[in-house]
């Protein structure tokens, strides 16, 4: 059984405890776990179906007790005092005596860190006293999920407990920047745009366009190209609509489709991002030849967005 709570504190309990509790952060439901446990953290991968490979980003309330885990120049310093709390995860190198579970970092001598901004979090990681290692909630290569009910769909009998905490507000995953080798990368688009990152550190490396027989690299072990898959087939760039297909519409729908779900009507990008993976679930419907998806344009959320959706459409293996 998986318990919904409305109270950290005893989410907080029962994660100090070892068990996998499920919280709200901005930007989708984190699977949550007490990053110092080691078999709290296997569980984690275990619950998920996740690949030992792809390291998980561990939840802290603040920017300095981030710091003692991992060493942070000026600019990780510079982009936290910025977008922290908030959607931005920085890669950085663990410090000597991190106390972050090697499994967490997949054996990486680097460690993905942030500060959620979502009061429910916040009080959660204030409460446990403890790092939070938080995949997103949901079975690995499927849909994020940006709700309590999602979340019980995707692991209700598998995880101890669930901490409502609404809706998130942003929608899509975090952005991913690697500054542990030297350079800025990009290993992520998600809920900070990259051209704000670069109004603060200067350019940052932008990944390869996604290509069929891309193999996830040491770098970005988790940029897996089948991935937020719904069960049927996803179509990109759609023009038009057949009466057998559901419509994942931005802005103007297209006419003729079977079921329909409004990304955003006016067009904007913040709308779309909050609404992608609960449209995506509401699409998945059976009887249905597949999910056309409206083009989306590229700039803000958009790069985010469209990540999304390209993994979404590829076949899943
Ligand atoms: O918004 C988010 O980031 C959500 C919420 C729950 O915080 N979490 C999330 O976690 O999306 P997950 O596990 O689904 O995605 C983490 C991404 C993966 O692509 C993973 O490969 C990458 O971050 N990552 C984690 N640690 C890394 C590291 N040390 N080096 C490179 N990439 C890393
Ligand atoms: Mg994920």
């Amino acid at each position: 059984m998986t318990a919904l709570l409305d109270d950290p504190l005893d989410a907080a309990a029962l994660l100090r405890a070892g068990a996998l509790v499920a919280f709200a952060t901005e930007t989708v439901y984190g699977l949550g776990a007490d990053a110092r446990n080691g078999k709290a953290v296997a569980a984690i991968f275990e619950a998920k179906g996740r690949p030992h490979f792809n390291p998980l980003i561990c939840h802290f309330p603040d920017a300095e007790s981030a710091w003692a885990e991992v060493r942070a120049d000026a600019r990780a310093r510079a982009l936290a005092a910025a977008f922290w709390p908030g959607p931005l995860t920085l890669v950085l190198p663990r410090r000597a005596d991190c106390r972050i579970d090697l499994l967490a970092g997949a054996g990486l001598d680097t460690l993905a860190v942030r500060v959620p901004a979502h009061e429910g979090a916040l009080a959660l990681l204030r409460a446990a006293a403890t790092p939070i290692a938080a995949p997103s909630a949901n079975r690995s290569g499927r849909v994020s999920p940006t709700s309590a009910a999602h979340v019980m769909q995707e692991l209700s009998g598998r995880i101890a407990a669930i901490l409502e905490g609404g809706e998130c507000a942003v929608g899509v995953e975090s952005t991913v920047l690697d500054l542990a080798r030297g350079g800025a990368a990009l290993l992520r688009p998600g809920g900070v745009p990259v051209e704000a990152i670069e109004a603060v550190i200067g350019p940052v490396g932008r990944p390869l366009p996604l290509h069929a027989g891309a193999a996830p690299t040491l770098r970005s072990p988790g940029m897996m190209l089948s991935h937020y898959a719904p069960s049927l087939p996803l179509r990109l760039e759609a023009q038009s609509v057949a009466p057998d297909e559901a419509l994942l519409a931005f802005g103007a729908p297209l006419p003729g489709a079977a079921l329909s779900y409004q990304l955003s009507e006016g067009r904007d990008l913040r709308e779309a991002a909050s609404r992608l993976f609960a449209g995506l679930r509401a699409l998945d419907q059976p009887g249905l030849a597949g999910i056309a998806a409206m083009p989306v344009p590229g700039d803000g959320l958009g790069p985010a967005i469209r990540d999304r959706l390209a993994r979404a459409a590829e076949p899943r293996k």
